[in-house]
């Protein structure tokens, strides 16, 4: 018997030690959703039971904070545990501070991601989905930016995302839109114009031939008209591309079967991980909810918000695939889970945006808590008590450090880490967030900084900039989303300051005439941006107005040159549908 026992023991030792035995990783990123779209966080009209069930099996954080307002720099920091602004992620002075197709812009090579430090530890990594970080840097194909050469094993998906381009009908009503502002903004036909007098004025005076004056003419207008071909004729086929590692495989993509699609590799992806035998981590970053809201047939008219609801549930659906794999697979207990968006719903898109709740706002403002409150939970049967509820403030970025915490990788030390561990707080070894300060930024400015004394319970926020919102909303609907400067923003002299933790919809600012706590809460924020600042360095910007025009020679494209390919595939393995 004693025998028996030892075995018993040593067999369990021996699977301890088992390389098998290290957490995995299941990371969902939506896209533009709000907090107020799902179950758990008090929505009740849309259907979102397996998102709530991993709420209810871990822990819901209430105060999770994305690093930006966007896409692009929140994903950003999200996989670098660091504000966008020490890596040059700012510069459109707006919120637009999006990665394009065909830009050379993109997250620094010089960036650490938390993937990669999972790979560096023998972790099998996945990105199924939007990237949205850049791909080329000199010529199409050198994929210099590739969610590859960011410690992402393999890849499949939509480079860019989606977006209102990729709407089977976009050509017609998005490209001549942009165009037009292109066009007046870049003064491109009246550059190429004068150039071509002055090649007709050197022809003139016999510097250069007739065959020349050609040549010359037909590349400088070619040049000038390529923006207005891209995007009035090719603006999806072009920009809405899905690849397949370094492949193309897709374009333009068809936005209807993405996430039916994205669902079976990720299944895939969870097969081959158990039967290698390998710990891994994958992250699922889906397309929905962002518009071109185009979901799968089966869950068209499904709910009873439109095609948003019904691109919600769809997402909802797809988590739930992916839950039960690991169920099936044995993977459940073991597997750290996390559900997050990049930013808030995008309320100026009427019923084609989401609900951020109680909160004022939502994406592109910094400042408001629509833009920034994220609906993040969390699942790992092993650490995590289920019912778990996080009220204290936590970011995007504190992944990078928690993730290095579990798999017991060291934090880079040649650079500045924003993020920080919370396991303690998700395990509840901890109470208090490990944040004293979180500064808001919008692009490159600091429009609001968030303080968590040590002691008391209070978290302040005060507020230095304001946007000015369309009279009696909170959105900037005449200009589609609010901008981070010039004169579509206030500047708060002097700032407005919160309770947030007794006040979290912002309706109650702090009086600053007849508080006495007012001006010593802001006398420190004050002294904390600027040790913020003075701990940024000079870098190059990756946006600005120059990085706008699409560059022909960094164009992927399929079956060259018509850029037209379509990926076969079979979704008859899936049950599809609620
Ligand atoms: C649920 O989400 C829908 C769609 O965003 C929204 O219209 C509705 O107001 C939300 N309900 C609640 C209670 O927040
Ligand atoms: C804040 O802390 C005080 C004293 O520790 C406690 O009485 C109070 O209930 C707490 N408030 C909240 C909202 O947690
Ligand atoms: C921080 O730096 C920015 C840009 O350099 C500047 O505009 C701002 O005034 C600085 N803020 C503080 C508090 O030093």
């Amino acid at each position: 018997m004693a025998r028996l026992v030892w075995l018993a023991f040593l067999s369990a030792t021996l699977t301890l030690s088992h390389g098998n035995d290290r957490p995995n990783f299941v990371f969902f990123v939506a896209d533009d959703l709000g907090i107020g779209d799902v179950g758990c966080f008090g929505n009740d009209t849309i259907r979102t039971p397996n998102i709530d069930s991993i709420a209810a099996k871990g822990a819901k954080l209430t105060q999770d904070l994305a690093a930006a307002p966007v896409c692009t720099p929140s994903r950003a920091a999200f996989l670098t545990g660091r504000y966008p602004i020490r890596y040059g992620m700012v510069g459109m002075d707006g919120p637009v501070t999006l990665v394009r197709l065909a830009t050379p812009t993109g997250l620094p090579r010089s960036e650490v991601t938390f993937p990669q430090l999972a790979k560096d530890h023998g972790y099998r990594t996945a990105l199924i989905g939007k990237w949205h970080l850049g791909m080329n840097c000199v010529w199409a194909g050198d994929h210099c930016q590739h969610p590859n050469k960011f410690g992402f094993d393999y890849y499949y998906g939509p480079l860019y995302g989606n977006g209102p381009g990729c709407h089977p009908d976009a050509e017609s009503f998005f490209g001549p839109r942009i165009a037009q502002i292109i066009y007046s903004r870049l003064h491109l036909w009246e550059i190429s114009t004068s150039i071509f007098v002055a090649i007709l004025a050197l022809k003139y005076f016999k510097y250069i031939q007739w065959k020349t004056v050609f040549l010359l003419s037909v590349f400088g207008w070619s040049l000038a008209a390529y923006p207005y071909v891209v995007l009035t004729k090719g603006v999806r086929r072009l920009n809405c591309v899905m690849m397949r590692d370094g492949d193309i495989i897709e374009m333009p993509f068809d936005i209807s079967t993405m996430t039916p699609r994205m669902t079976l590799e990720a299944v895939k992806f969870l097969e081959e991980s158990k039967t290698k035998n390998e710990p891994f981590l994958l992250e699922v970053s889906f397309s929905n909810v962002h518009t071109a809201l185009f979901p799968y047939k089966e869950f068209r008219g499904k709910s009873r918000h439109g095609l948003y609801g019904d691109s919600v549930e769809e997402m909802d659906w797809s988590v739930g695939v992916v839950m039960a794999t690991l169920e099936r697979l044995g993977l459940t207990d073991n597997t750290f889970v996390y559900f997050t968006s990049d930013n808030g719903g995008h309320i100026e898109s009427g019923d084609d945006g989401g609900s951020n709740g109680i909160y004022k706002g939502g994406k592109g403002q910094a400042a408001s808590e629509g833009g920034i409150r994220m609906p993040t939970i969390v699942q790992w049967p092993r650490k995590i008590k289920p019912g778990t509820i996080v009220s204290e403030a936590t970011s995007q970025m504190d992944i990078f450090p928690t993730v290095a915490d579990i798999i017991g990788a060291p934090l880079p030390q040649d650079r500045v880490m924003d993020g920080r561990n919370i396991l303690p707080l998700l395990g509840g070894a901890e109470v208090t967030s490990p944040h004293d300060f979180l500064f808001h930024y919008c692009d490159e400015y600091v429009h609001a900084v968030r303080y968590r004394p040590k002691e008391g319970n209070v978290t302040w926020k005060a507020h230095f900039v304001s946007y000015n919102w369309d009279p009696g909303t909170t959105g900037c609907y005449t200009t589609f989303i609010c901008r981070c400067g010039g004169p579509e923003v206030t500047y708060n002299d002097p700032p407005l300051l919160y309770d947030v933790t007794n006040d979290p919809a912002e309706d109650r600012p702090i009086s600053a005439v007849s508080d006495p706590r007012y001006a010593v809460v802001i006398d420190v924020i004050k002294k904390a941006v600027e040790e913020q600042n003075e701990s940024l360095t000079d870098v190059k910007k990756q946006f600005g107005i120059s990085n706008f025009i699409p560059l022909p020679w960094l164009q992927e494209c399929c079956n060259f040159p018509f850029c037209d390919c379509q990926e076969d595939v079979d979704l008859s393995s899936l049950q599809i549908g609620g």
